[in-house]
């Protein structure tokens, strides 16, 4: 390593010396930067490194004039490099709704039908395939090149993982006859085959082995060296697409068709189904082949095969409406469970957790399973009906343990014959057993929780946990496992202590480097990354609060209706039962009650409050975008009335949302469009006394240009 050259005297250094030396300083330091955090090969040691960032801000004291605007003194660390870079969907990456029951395959379907209008008379015919349990990838083509590949990551930002896309033998380089702009999207999987010599070879060589091949699939794709993921057999099925410079096909079948064409893998096993009861044969028939595919599979997924009825069905917020996953029975498997753990969480819901000896439950070892609330440990349900035939649950009992999806294991029975004559009933505790404040079950509400509010430490790491999570702040380096030991060790009590972490602690980070597993660079990243999330958009910041109830669906029509934190603040503030606020607050369409009761509660004054006030003087919230503002409907609120003859209500109101505007329920003068089918009745009458726009279907599908 080099060292640093001495420094002249700073009292004695004249203007034109400083001015010379500043730049060079601030290279020097950046070189050093650049080394350590971006070719992890630092040139310099710490102590130089500390002396030179000194001596760089000793000189800015003297001479303010010369600190530039980008020093290196105003930097907590340097341009970091990230494992991948950053790509952003231009079309989200969704996820499937799942169905277990043939009965809830029936229910999409009717679902479906009763959104477009269609009788049971009329077809609907879907496509059935099998649902591939690896890693999804998006792959964008330009004039028949591979340009990009990027993982799903949260479904709007994934990982560019281009170079290692480029060594999968069955992602094709180079398209004939493809359109301009193609996006193809698929599973990337491995055999069992492949996947058992993987772990042979990893084992022999003293390396890592990989609990299953989706595993081996997801660290394959995601390693840093491209070299790694071509040494590892992956495989690759297109099944869907995003962004298309013209449409593929008319038809999901024959997209799949057309994708094969061009040269890629598509699953053999996808049929189109007539109906639902041929949807159902060939998810028995793809079942009764899983054990010979030779890769695994966790279900059947079934897509509407017209393409412009797609279209119509739309999205909800996370899933579409046109598709669906059926999975596979869960795994079963006795056990005995050995104890029963209270866990408080971030409301403070009471939840029974059960320890259990270790069994292997559809190749996953389980040592652990919910028994979400007191009547379900008791042999009822959440409406009070019997189930297990009753039997309750106690500790020392043999149960049997079930994975349905990839949730967490659920008891499903107990064996009473192996039930020790000596056993309990479980007795569920009335005081939390974190804070030892009475936990009160209110009525209609099967869950059982602690009143202790922000002084219980469980509700307040499991607040904070929440807080940094993906779909809220999504901190990179601060996890649950961070937070939870920073919380322990007192350093972060509050999300507003996070942003005043580096403040208290980050003093030559010597605290935080001393702390286990944080090094110098480590730390660094941290107050980066914690720097960048004080500018956040309103609807995550919403979500990240914490408030019961409101999850992130819920928190983006908030935004989308506030449009900015002060607005939602301050109605939030004043929204009391009868208000005019509050009467705003029932109006936005998704919003009810008991929604409307918890977020307002979290505003009322309290500790809760005090809290929220702590944490934004330390952010700076984004305005919500309404969306699709380009729309003619955008921002305007508007209400359905009648009979609509062209679409149903549900997709009315799913198009208008999806076009910016709000869906509201009642006329009130903040109505902008009455849109009145025939029939139409007392809400016409108030819309033309209070002046509101009255416009008939055809003109409300003229307005928004939908034929
Ligand atoms: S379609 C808009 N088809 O399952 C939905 N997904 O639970 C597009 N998956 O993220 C997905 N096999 O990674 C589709 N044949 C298949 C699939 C499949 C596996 C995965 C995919 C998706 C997840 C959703």
């Amino acid at each position: 390593m080099m060292s640093a050259a001495p420094f002249s005297d700073l009292d004695s250094l004249t203007r034109a010396e400083a001015e010379a030396e500043v730049p060079e300083l601030v290279a020097r330091i950046e070189a050093a930067n650049h080394a350590y955090h971006t070719l992890d090969a630092p040139k310099i040691s710490d102590a130089d490194y500390d002396a030179l960032k000194r001596r760089l801000a000793a000189i800015e004291a003297r001479f303010p004039d010369l600190a530039r605007a980008d020093s290196p003194t105003m930097r907590v660390g340097a341009a970091v490099a990230e494992g991948f870079g950053k790509v952003a969907h231009e079309i989200r990456m969704l996820s499937l709704e799942n169905a277990f029951l043939d009965a809830d395959v029936a229910d999409f379907d009717g679902r479906m039908r009763s959104y477009l209008g269609l009788g049971p008379e009329s077809a609907l015919p879907c496509t059935a395939e099998p649902k591939i349990d690896g890693l999804s990838l998006s792959l964008r083509y330009e004039d028949g090149l591979l340009v990009q590949a990027a993982t799903r990551g949260d479904g709007e930002v994934g990982e560019n993982v281009t170079e290692n896309a480029r060594t999968i033998a069955d992602i094709p380089q180079r398209l004939t006859g493809a359109p301009a702009v193609l996006e193809v999207r698929g599973e990337v999987y491995m055999s069992h085959a492949d996947f058992a010599a993987l772990n042979a070879r990893q084992a022999e060589r003293g390396d890592k082995t990989f609990a299953n091949p989706r595993n081996a699939a997801a660290g394959s794709v995601r390693q840093l060296d491209a070299r790694i993921t071509a040494s590892r057999p992956l495989k690759f099925f297109a099944y869907s697409w995003g962004v298309l410079s013209e449409p593929l096909s008319d038809t999901q079948l024959g997209a799949i068709e057309r994708l094969k064409a061009l040269g890629f893998q598509t699953n053999p096993l996808t049929r189109l189904c007539a109906d639902t009861a041929e949807m159902l044969a060939h998810y028995r028939a793809i079942e009764a082949q899983r054990a010979t595919l030779g890769y695994d599979i966790d279900g059947v997924v079934y897509k509407v095969n017209d393409l412009a009825l797609q279209a119509r069905l739309g999205f909800r917020s996370t899933t579409p409406r046109w598709a669906i996953a059926h999975k596979f029975p869960a795994e079963l498997a006795w056990t005995r469970l050995e104890k029963i753990e209270i866990q408080v969480g971030r409301t403070g819901a009471l939840s029974p957790v059960a320890r259990l000896a270790p069994v292997t439950v559809g190749g996953v070892v389980v040592s652990n399973a919910t028994l979400h609330n007191e009547d379900y440990i008791a042999g009822l349900s959440s409406k009070g009906e019997v189930i297990r035939d009753g039997k309750d649950i106690r500790e020392g009992d043999w149960v049997q343990v079930y994975r349905a999806g990839d949730v967490i294991p659920k008891v499903a029975d107990v064996d009473l014959s192996r039930r020790d004559p000596a056993a309990q009933p479980f007795v569920f505790p009335h005081l939390c057993p974190e804070c030892g404040s009475e936990a009160l079950r209110e009525e209609g509400d099967a869950v059982r929780r602690c009143t202790g509010g922000l002084i219980c430490p469980a509700q307040a790491v499991e607040k904070l946990k929440h807080f940094v999570s993906r779909a809220a702040f999504d901190i990179e380096g601060l996890g649950a496992k961070q937070v939870e030991a920073f919380y322990k060790d007192g350093w972060i009590r509050e999300p507003a202590e996070i942003f005043t972490l580096q403040a208290r602690f980050g003093a030559g980070l010597q605290q935080l480097k001393n702390r286990e597993g944080w090094g110098e660079k480590s730390a660094q990243n941290l107050f980066q990354a914690i720097e960048e999330k004080r500018k956040i958009p309103l609807a995550r910041l919403i979500f990240a609060l914490g408030i019961r109830h409101v999850g992130e669906s819920s928190a983006a029509l908030f935004a989308t209706h506030y449009l900015t934190w002060e607005r939602f603040e301050a109605a939030m503030r004043a929204a009391v039962p009868g208000s005019a606020e509050w009467q705003e607050l029932l109006s936005i369409d998704g919003v009810g009650e008991t929604l409307a009761a918890s977020v307002t509660a979290a505003f009322h004054p309290g500790a809760e409050r005090d809290a929220i006030d702590r944490l934004v003087t330390h952010l700076t919230v984004e305005p919500a975008v309404p969306r699709a503002s380009d729309s003619p409907v955008a921002g305007l609120t508007v209400v359905f009335t009648g009979t609509l003859e062209r679409m149903t209500r549900a997709e009315a109101k799913a198009r208008a949302e999806a076009l910016g505007a709000k869906v509201a329920g009642s006329v009130s003068a903040k109505t902008d469009i009455l849109v009145a089918g025939p029939g139409a009745g007392s809400k016409a009458k108030k819309a033309a006394d209070l002046g509101v726009r009255v416009i008939d279907e055809e003109a409300w599908i003229r307005l928004i240009g939908a034929t």
